[in-house]
């Protein structure tokens, strides 16, 4: 198997496409953020089936707090249930990790998430990377912040930020970056998801809606990958 063939080792998915995928139907909203959660599961298990490294998910953006009463809170309890399933996926050897300003979550979401990451932080197989109230330049801040923090009780040097320094700040710590990022639902933008993290990253977008995506649109992506040639800025 020549080089361009091997797998990305990280993944970010932008699960777009729910609301519409619902309208279709003549359905609420939250029914196709509920189909999109179902999506999400086949998925996040099919990536670790495959021998994936790491998969990033757009859950929630630091934007999405504008969308309704009624959907922010039905995203909630879908997110709820599936931690509540979180046993499980220890056993599945799935390792989980949050990505976000999780503090402004309600109170017991976030002990549902500590303990999942617990759970599961000796997990070999995929790290699946939920973003929730992520936001790329949210995370570019919070890093310099601590960062400032260091420096101004005299722990760091600003001489010695460099980008590897910086990026150990960020939510996706020693994470590698981005390698490809899929969006299905036609639409051709990255909405302030991995900001500093995709600064290489190929972008496959695709006519699908998220609650529609299958392993098989995976494979499809990775494919499309495969045959691009990065560069890096060399030759
Ligand atoms: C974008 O589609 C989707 C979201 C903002 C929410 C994504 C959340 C989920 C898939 C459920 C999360 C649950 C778990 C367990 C991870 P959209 O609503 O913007 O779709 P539209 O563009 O068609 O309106």
């Amino acid at each position: 198997m020549g080089e361009e063939k091997a797998l990305p080792t990280h993944i970010g998915i932008i699960m777009d496409g729910n609301g519409r995928w619902a309208k279709k139907r003549g359905l609420p909203r939250n029914f196709g953020h509920r189909a999109g959660a179902n999506t999400f599961r086949t998925i996040a298990r099919y990536a670790n089936q495959i021998g994936l490294s790491y998969l990033t998910f757009y859950v929630f953006s630091t934007e999405n707090w504008k969308r309704s009463q009624e959907e922010v809170s039905g995203i909630m309890t879908l997110l709820r249930n599936y931690l509540d399933e979180m046993d499980a996926y220890a056993g599945e050897n799935i390792k989980v990790k949050f990505w976000g300003n999780l503090q402004a979550l309600p109170e017991d979401i976030q002990q549902k998430m500590k303990r999942a990451e617990k759970e599961t932080e000796n997990a070999t197989g995929v790290q699946l990377n939920l973003a929730i109230n992520y936001g790329g330049r949210a995370d570019i801040v919070q890093a310099a912040k601590q960062l400032m923090t260091l420096a101004k009780e005299g722990k760091m040097d600003p001489n010695e930020v460099t980008e590897d320094v910086f990026r150990r700040f960020l939510y996706s710590e020693e994470v590698p970056d981005v390698d490809l990022i899929i969006r299905p639902s036609g639409e051709y933008r990255l909405s302030n998801f991995l900001i500093w993290q995709s600064a290489y990253a190929e972008y496959v977008f695709m006519d699908i809606l998220w609650p529609d995506f299958k392993p098989a649109s995976l494979d499809a992506a990775i494919s499309e990958y495969q045959h691009r040639s990065r560069r890096f800025g060399g030759v």
